[in-house]
């Protein structure tokens, strides 16, 4: 079990699950399964903004800009703030912004999936879907820049060397507070 797991738990499920974290980290994958799993609905804050503006998110950004883009993704963060019984996956930008990390915690256990550079490497693949992904050193550099945000999320699941079942179970097994002497985190 990787050791950045941790360091707090839920004692109780919430009504609303938030999956953050990098490019890569399977969060879009993780939160369908976790969905199926807790009987919740699963929203991708990316897939919302794609069915809004009927273009894929990197047409939007080469047209728009990524200024256009994150103003869209705070609407769709707010829309999903008032919603229950749903695990949502936000794009990797979106925790950074403090006025929408702000709202996606609003009730909510967020989740970060951590994961190790290298693996989010290989699961990226270079297909032109993700307008930020480029050369493993600006990743690099884009990661470590956002890792303090990731950080505030309520608990950490690395998802490196799980797969996404295996992370699912993670995240269930935390919410049911099934580690000893672990305790509820932000009310
Ligand atoms: C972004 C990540 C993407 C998407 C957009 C911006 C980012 O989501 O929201 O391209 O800022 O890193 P994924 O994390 O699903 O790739």
């Amino acid at each position: 079990m990787p050791s950045s797991d941790g360091p707090r738990a839920v004692a109780e499920p919430r009504a609303r699950v938030v999956l953050v974290g990098f490019m890569g980290a399977g969060k879009s994958a993780v939160g369908r399964r976790l969905a199926r799993r807790l009987g919740y609905r699963f929203e991708d804050l990316d897939r919302r903004i794609e069915k809004r503006t009927g273009q894929k998110v990197a047409a939007f950004f080469q047209e728009r800009g990524e200024a256009a883009f994150r103003a869209l993704e705070q609407e769709e963060a707010l829309a999903v703030s008032g919603l229950t019984g749903v695990v949502v996956a936000t794009g990797a930008g979106a925790f950074v912004q403090p006025a929408m990390r702000a709202l996606l915690q609003q009730g909510a256990l967020t989740v970060w999936l951590q994961c190790s550079l290298e693996a989010a490497l290989l699961r990226i693949r270079p297909d032109g879907r993700r307008p930020l992904a480029g050369k493993s050193e600006i990743m690099r550099a884009l990661l470590a820049e956002r890792e303090p945000s990731y950080r505030q999320a309520d608990v950490t699941v690395d998802t490196s060397r799980r797969t996404p079942r295996e992370v699912v179970d993670r995240i269930v097994e935390l919410m049911e507070g099934h580690e000893p002497g672990k305790t509820s985190v932000r009310p």
